[in-house]
């Protein structure tokens, strides 16, 4: 923030009085903050989002019930995250924001970077990945393109609303290893490197404290250790107790309650239960939103809608993922006929419902797309095959869909989830296609054989064992208002697929770490699985998985050579350059997306068997060759060391696995880093065990027990064990022992000491 502007800042915020102060700690309705008209501070407008923007004209609602103004409708982060591609990520944040200006909206509400803890969360299309770091980057990327245009953003929902049931009220208990690992980098990640203006607050209870009311979380974590210097608003109507959230740290409450979150206020600082101090905190904050708002705001921009349009046409391209593929695609431009089969490929689900619900300026169907490319090439014939919002099989559609496979070359089958599956407000009852989609395809498949499936669903479905019954399968998420263009345009060769999975697809539901643990009981919703959420679940269990994190194949092939690692520091923060050359091996220009797993094999905590540190795009013409160089930082090898309170790095020899997806590793490497010795310093409970094994202490107790008939008992190949599990100072105290517990404290200093020295 310029002087100037701070000045002015803290010049209103002494002239504002307190009920002043109060009222703009609230909004003034859904989407606007609250004005002082005598003291020249404006309202503003923040409005939903994030994959294209919800400005609602008059009377809103933040359920997506009522209308908005036309605005480009990009794929929704489902789609968008297996791109892969930050640098597209940044364009279409770039064209958000300027669909901002252009409607006078000052933050946009977005985007969403929980964790896709259970495959079955109502909002997972809302969210980009189970891996933090490839949400936390590809989120950045968003956020610095839409901020670029001087319109703010809002992290959200901070923090662990992983799931839609009882998502106002539900406890989400996790442990904080298992918060700083995999909850929390997509929002430190963001926070860090691309500083949004603003950041939301969830619903849920974390722990069992409301986190619209939690200082650990919205001021120790997100201040303190990541340092957000923005603005903190509530998710709309998450407040529980107004006074408490104000002193934890949360700016603004959203929307308008009417003025009752002002009372409370007041009432709190009369009271002295609310310090002013923590409001005027809060309504700084609040005036320095608006102070970043107003350069923009002054200057409307205009947008260009058929580029928006193209260019969510290129980001849906980007999003799709070829999951299978024996050569029947791309399809040829010329041949026998092309038989669509499916209602989605004439009516599109092209994102989810809920307050993100865009209305877009145009809508692609790829019915029309594909018949307008192979006009004059190619006959396509379209059958429905099914009803799109009904379970049951109708069988005068299935039987239209059977004569027009049975009389074509090659059958488009497009399948998907009903637009009731998945939503805002509700998680899915299960992983699975409708069934009579399925015996639409089975219908299909017996009457002809070459059947490429495309997918619509803003999260993962399970595809077996249908998908032997097709050809090819393209995994087509969310696509936004372009996609029915894109789809064509991969189908038929015009792209060449690089999209990659953001998200593993398991065989079944039961494989996956949330079964039993979601979506929780009486309130609580326990974390058990821990760390190992997605790949890292299913790599911990040795499961066999339908596709893969990072999985999607291209119509080109890539090779990997020449994997070599520089370590550029060493020691407790150390920094490593990973090199790898990438070969188009194929036919075709494509891009492949270099994968970067580490893995820890022997550490002293849990450690997943690998962990997704870094990737890199790079697209090559046929034949081309490039070396790709990924940096891994010290967070790449470390882990939050909870007794420490800070990241880690282990020292020891670190596995680093290059590859196209998790499971289709094509190079490994080993390095040994220096990093830090965390064995516990000793201390009188420390373990008989610890202490022998001390270099120090461990030979100056084996001289003071040396004789006694606790040697031989620790020595004994059975009893050893338990007796190197005992505390000393508990040894200390059983009859006859040698070992003096009045020294234990100054022998532990005193080895401790030497060892540091
Ligand atoms: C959602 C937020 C959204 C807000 C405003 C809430 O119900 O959880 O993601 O930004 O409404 O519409």
């Amino acid at each position: 923030m310029s002087t100037v502007a701070a000045s002015r800042t803290d010049d209103v915020l002494r002239r504002l009085t307190l009920p002043e102060k109060a009222d703009l700690l609230g909004g003034a309705d859904f989407w606007h903050t609250a004005a002082v008209t005598r003291l020249g501070v404006p309202s503003v407008m923040v409005t939903d989002g994030p994959h294209g923007l919800r400005k609602q004209d008059t009377a809103g609602d933040h359920l997506g019930l009522t209308g908005s103004v036309p605005a480009t409708c990009f794929p929704p982060a489902a789609g968008l995250a297996s791109s892969w591609d930050v640098d597209l990520l940044t364009r279409v944040g770039e064209a958000l924001g300027r669909e901002c200006r252009a409607e006078g909206v000052a933050v946009l509400l977005g985007p969403g970077v929980n964790m896709k803890r259970s495959p079955l969360c109502g909002r997972n299309f809302e969210y980009f990945s189970e891996d933090p770091l490839l949400a936390g980057e590809l989120a950045a990327g968003l956020v610095r393109g839409v901020q670029s245009q001087g319109v703010g953003t809002s992290l959200k929902h901070f923090a662990a609303n992983n799931q839609e049931t009882q998502r106002m009220t539900i406890s989400a208990d996790v442990d904080e290893r298992t918060l700083r690992e995999i909850y929390f980098p997509a929002f430190e990640r963001v926070v860090r490197t691309a500083r949004p203006w603003t950041v939301m607050c969830s619903y849920n209870r974390v722990n069992g404290v409301y986190a619209s009311q939690d200082p650990w979380l919205l001021t120790d974590v997100l201040r303190g250790d990541w340092g957000f210097d923005g603005l903190v608003v509530s998710d709309w109507g998450a407040v529980d107790v107004r006074e408490d959230a104000v002193a934890a740290g949360l700016d603004l409450e959203m929307p308008s309650s009417g003025g009752l979150g002002a009372r409370r206020i007041l009432d709190a600082v009369a009271a002295g239960t609310l310090a002013e101090a923590d409001v005027d905190r809060a309504v700084r904050r609040v005036l320095e939103l608006v102070e970043r708002a107003a350069p923009g705001l002054a200057e409307p921009l205009t947008v260009d809608a058929a580029a928006h349009h193209a260019l969510a046409r290129e980001a849906a391209t980007a999003s799709a993922v070829l999951l299978r593929n024996d050569g029947i695609l791309p399809l040829a431009p010329t041949g026998g006929t092309v038989a669509v089969v499916g209602e989605f490929a004439r009516t599109p689900r092209y994102q989810g419902a809920g307050s993100s619900q865009v209305n877009p300026t145009r809508l692609d169907d790829a019915l029309g797309c594909l018949r307008a490319e192979l006009a004059g090439a190619r006959e396509v014939t379209f059958a429905a095959g099914y009803d799109p919002e009904s379970d049951e099989a109708d069988e005068a559609l299935v039987a239209e869909a059977v004569a027009h496979a049975r009389a074509a070359e090659v059958v488009v089958l497009f399948l998907g989830l009903p637009a009731s599956y998945e939503s805002e407000g509700y998680d899915r009852e299960h992983l699975d296609l409708p069934a009579a989609q399925v015996a639409l395809l089975e219908a299909v498949a017996a009457v002809n054989r070459d059947v490429v499936v495309v997918l619509a669903n803003g999260s993962v479905v399970a595809v077996e064992p249908w998908q032997e019954l097709t050809r090819a399968l393209l995994e087509g998420w969310l696509l936004g208002q372009a996609g029915g263009a894109a789809t064509a345009d991969l189908l038929l060769g015009r792209a060449n697929p690089s999209g990659r999975l953001a998200e593993t697809i398991p065989v079944r539901y039961l494989d996956n770490p949330t079964v039993g643990a979601f979506p929780g009981e009486l309130g609580h919703v326990r974390y058990g699985e821990g760390l190992l959420i997605g790949y890292r679940w299913y790599d911990a269990h040795a499961l066999r998985v339908a596709h893969p994190f990072g999985h999607g194949l291209s119509y080109t092939t890539f090779a990997h050579t020449g994997l070599a690692l520089d370590v550029v520091t060493d020691g407790p923060t150390p920094v490593v350059d990973v090199r790898v050359t990438v070969t188009n091996t194929g036919g075709v220009e494509g891009t492949e997306t270099v994968q970067v797993y580490v893995s820890d094999p022997a550490a002293s905590v849990q450690r997943p068997e690998q962990e997704l540190r870094g990737f890199a795009r790079v697209r090559l013409a046929p034949g081309a060759a490039q070396e790709v160089v990924v940096r891994l930082d010290a967070r790449a090898f470390a882990f939050w060391h909870t007794g420490f309170g800070r990241w880690t790095v282990e020292g020891g020899e670190f596995g680093v696995r290059v590859g196209a997806s998790s499971r289709d590793v094509r190079l490994t490497a080993t390095v040994r880093l220096t990093g830090e010795d965390v064995t516990p310093p000793l201390a009188p409970d420390s373990e008989v065990g610890e202490w022998l094994a001390h270099p120090v202490a461990g030979p100056a107790l084996r001289d003071v027990i040396a004789g006694s008939p606790f040697e031989a008992m620790l020595d004994d190949p059975h009893n050893g064990q338990m007796m190197r599990a005992i505390p000393l100072v508990r040894l200390a105290r059983f009859p006859g022992s040698p070992v003096p517990e009045a020294s234990l404290a100054d022998w532990a200093t005193t080895a401790n000491a030497q060892v540091s020295a």
